[in-house]
């Protein structure tokens, strides 16, 4: 195994009721003026945003709001956002919602203190400093209430690319898996996919860390069976915590400790919803993985069978994918480019915006053209 540091400072509070502390939590670092982030309007239908509002009220903590984060949030937005934080002295940002919500504040947090948000997507500028963050998660799949990443889509450029830096943890993130029984189904199959896409992005270059493989291997088994439950009742509470906590788990570094993740098939889905911003991040992944496992498979073999039988109770990896692809249509999930409605001559356009960053992936790194072989193999 090789060494590693493991270190996340993010506090986690998880559970049924949780939402009523965040003014408390805000309060306790000192901070008195936040910007409260949030998306198109679901937290005000799901009492979210009301739950929210009467703590920080409550604690006497000032805000200031800011709308209208869009799934596959975007710069424009975001450098509104940092506009606001500083007209209004603001100490914090407070982001109520997803990954897209999520980001955008890292983004804003990090953008407060550069001359130019997009220099550092670009590796122009090095982020030092951010304000500080505090989120309530109400979907999950991407992991962001408990990582220092965040994807932000240039929108003039199409370019979807993505930050990371230790002062963008969030400091508290409130995980209450009852709010997102008001998600839409395609949601959660969404956020779930993406958790699991998450872990598979480090499970097949790992051969020797049993931990993390075996960890893998549980955690799949978990979001599996969670949509299953989920796709016969959405208020099964016990289904959606399981599946909640699975996927923060799947990218807070607990998973990745001391493992190279390849990134390659999400590489790929950003250069999809970079030019089709209406397509969600978890859809395009359930397109383009089973793509990639197919195109690699000769390059850890092992490690591909394992994970047919260890998984999907296969012998073989092409029954696997068979097992894997019947999952997710059977959630209603697309698996082909034609599911998406993208037409086949995109395709080079698609691996040609995706592959804008350089070379990706250890197994098998990735140029243009093997980009745009794997999603020949996903239409
Ligand atoms: O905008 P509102 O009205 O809130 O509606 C949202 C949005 O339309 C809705 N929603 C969220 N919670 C709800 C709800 N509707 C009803 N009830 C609730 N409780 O769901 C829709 C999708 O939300 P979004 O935040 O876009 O979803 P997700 O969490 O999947 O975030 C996707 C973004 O995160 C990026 C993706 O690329 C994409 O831009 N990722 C971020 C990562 C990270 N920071 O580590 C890693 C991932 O790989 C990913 O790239
Ligand atoms: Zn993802």
């Amino acid at each position: 195994m090789q060494n590693f540091v493991f270190h996340n400072p993010t506090k986690l509070i998880f559970g049924e009721n949780t939402i009523e502390i965040i003014g408390k939590e805000i309060s306790k670092n000192s901070i008195k003026r936040v910007l409260l982030l949030y998306g198109g309007g679901s937290i005000k239908k799901n009492g979210v945003y009301d739950a929210v509002v009467k703590s920080l009220k409550e604690n006497h903590i000032e805000f200031v709001e800011h709308s209208g984060v869009v799934p596959n949030p975007v710069l424009s937005h975001a450098n509104e956002g940092i506009s606001l934080c500083k007209r209004n002295n603001l100490e914090a940002i407070l982001a109520v919602g997803g990954g897209s919500v999520i980001d955008e504040a890292k983004s804003i947090a990090a953008g407060y203190y550069l001359n130019n948000l997009w220099d550092a997507f670009e590796r122009k500028a090095e982020i030092k400093d951010a304000l500080p963050i505090f989120t309530i998660l109400t979907i999950s799949g991407t992991g962001s209430e408990m990582n220092p990443f965040a994807v932000l889509t240039n929108e003039l450029d199409k370019k979807k690319w993505n930050i990371g830096a230790a002062c963008l943890y969030p400091k508290v993130t409130i995980i209450d898996p009852r709010i997102q029984m008001s998600l839409p189904w395609s949601q959660t199959v969404n956020g779930g996919i993406d958790a699991i896409s998450h872990i598979l992005e480090y499970y097949f270059n790992s051969t020797v860390q049993e931990v993390s493989i075996s960890v893998s291997e549980a955690l799949i088994k978990t979001i599996v069976l969670c949509l299953d439950k989920l796709q016969v009742n959405q208020n099964n509470y016990p289904a959606r915590a399981n599946l909640a906590w699975a996927a923060t788990l799947a990218l807070n570094g607990f998973v990745g400790a001391s493992t190279l993740g390849e990134w390659t098939a999400h590489r790929i889905e950003h250069g999809i919803s970079a030019i089709y911003p209406e397509i969600a991040h978890g859809a395009g992944l359930a397109v383009v993985f089973p793509a990639w496992i197919s195109y690699t498979k000769n390059t850890n073999p092992s490690q591909y069978e394992r994970f047919a039988k260890n998984v999907w109770n296969c012998y073989s990896l092409d029954e696997a994918l068979v097992a894997m692809k019947s999952k997710y249509s059977s959630w209603g999930a697309p698996v082909s480019l034609r599911d998406l409605n993208i037409p086949k001559e995109k395709i080079g356009e698609i691996a040609h915006n995706a592959s804008r960053l350089g070379v990706v992936g250890n197994l098998l790194p990735l140029t243009e053209k093997e980009m745009a072989e794997i999603l020949d193999l996903a239409y």
